[in-house]
This record gives structure tokens, sequence and C-alpha cells, in this order.
């Protein structure tokens, strides 16, 4: 029989047969920034370590938002602030207007914690989105977004951008917020989330610590780290 049962269609792994980009392709993406930070090669590698235990999985996530967290903020805006120092006054500077912080629930929060150490005074936002592993459809299951916003820029944090519905769902979100200014911070990429995300919102500036090469059948990263809300929250 000719054409695909509906079956099949239902059988079928949910990246299977479509069509991705080379690593090379969305390389010089604009406004996509992929580090190259030698500390952050070493970190990643323990990272994806399929041998590195959750709590030190978890303990690296953290320090790897850290180190993320000052790329990303290397261009924001500064108001001059008049101090005194113990032998006389001064002007220094102070980060203008307020910072957000939306971690995409769950496997955004240890990023997220790793940026607070950098910025202890941001404000933290949980939006919950999950993957919908049959259709890799991002599903919305909780929203903490404030209705009010005055913010200089709000950083939206997710380990893994694979098909990258989760991002653009979430900068959807943020958008709809009326947020000036939109960043979006992950660990790992892949070629075709990172292709679609710079596609959809081109007005965002895009951190990430690597580049991997392809998804899987399934929807996963490789060579990837695995699934990134397990390992860091030992839910296997
Ligand atoms: C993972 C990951 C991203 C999403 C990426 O989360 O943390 O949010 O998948 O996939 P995408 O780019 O194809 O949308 P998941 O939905 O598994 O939830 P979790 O963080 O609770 O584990
Ligand atoms: N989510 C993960 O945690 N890992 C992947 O490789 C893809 C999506």
């Amino acid at each position: 029989m000719l054409g695909t049962s509906k079956q099949d269609e239902q059988s079928r792994l949910p990246m299977q047969g479509i069509p991705q980009p080379k690593r090379e392709e969305v390389l010089n993406l604009p406004r996509v920034h992929i580090s190259n930070h030698p500390v952050m090669a070493h970190k990643m590698t323990l990272l994806r370590n399929k041998n590195t235990p959750t709590p030190q999985f978890y303990q690296l996530v953290h320090e790897i938002g850290a180190l993320l967290a000052y790329e990303a903020t290397a261009s924001l805006s500064l108001e001059k602030n008049s101090i005194e120092t113990p032998l006389q006054a001064t002007t220094g500077y102070r980060l203008a207007g307020g910072i957000g912080i939306t971690p995409i629930l769950r496997a955004g929060l240890g990023l997220a914690e790793g940026f607070r150490q950098v910025i202890p005074d941001i404000q933290v936002w949980h939006l919950g989105l999950k993957r919908d592993e049959r259709t890799l459809q991002a599903l919305e299951y909780y929203n903490q977004l404030p209705h009010q916003v005055d913010m200089q820029v709000v950083y939206a944090v997710d380990p893994m951008l694979a098909t990258g519905g989760s991002a653009i769902d979430a900068i959807n979100i943020l958008k709809r917020r009326g947020i000036p200014r939109i960043s979006y911070i992950g660990i790992i990429a892949a070629p075709y989330g990172l292709l679609k995300l710079s596609q959809t919102h081109p007005d965002i500036d895009i951190y990430v610590a690597a580049l991997d090469e392809s998804l899987n059948d399934l929807g996963y990263i490789v060579p990837g780290l695995g699934d990134a809300g397990d390992r860091q929250f030992g839910t296997f």
C-alpha cells in the first residue's frame, strides 16, 4: 500500500527523517555567542561524562551558570552612583534598571542558581514547561511571571536547546509581558534548535557553552549529556 498509515505515523520516532542543519551552518548566526573559554571546555567535559555523580553534576551546572553569567552580562548598561569610601567621596557605577531571570523548570533551576552567584539581587521568575517526549511539543504547567515589569533585561535559562520548542515558547511568554530586552542562556545547543530559535526570535541574544552535532531520532542532543533535569535531580 502506498503512503503512510496512521499507525506508522504514530509509531515514528519524533525526529526520525527530519532534516537537520549541520553544525558549521549555524556557527556564525547573528547574536549567537558560543563560549570558547578554556575553563568552560574543562567543566563541560566533566558535565558530559556519564560517570559524573548527581551532586557533582549539580555543582558543575552552578559553576557553568556563573561563567555564562559573566559572558552574557558583559554588555549591560550602568548608571553613575555616588558613594563614600572610608577615605573620601567618589563616583562608582551600578547596574541600571532591574534584572530578571526566568529558569525554565525544572532543568533551568541549577543554571539560575549559578547566575545568582554573580548577580544576587536578580529577580527570579519561574516558568514551568514540560516537553512531551512523543511529540516534542512543550506544555506550560507553571507561571510565576509578574504582571508589572520594569527591567533592563530578562534572561531565560535552560540547559538544553534541543528542538528549540521550549525556548521559543518561553521567549514568546516573556515578550507578551512587554520585556524590552531578552537573552537566552543555555549549556548545550543542537544546530536544529539553535537555528529555529534564532530565526523565530532574531531580536534576542543567545549564549551557550557548547554547540553539539545533532539531535537523535528521540530528540536528544548528541553527544550531549543525557537528560539535564534527571542528572541534576537524581530522578533516573
Ligand atoms: C528539557 C530541557 C528543555 C527541553 C529542551 O526539559 O531542560 O527545557 O527539554 O527540549 P526542546 O528544545 O526540544 O524543547 P524537559 O521538558 O524534559 O523538562 P525537565 O526540565 O523537567 O526535565
Ligand atoms: N532535554 C534534555 O535534557 N536533554 C536533551 O538532550 C534534550 C532535551
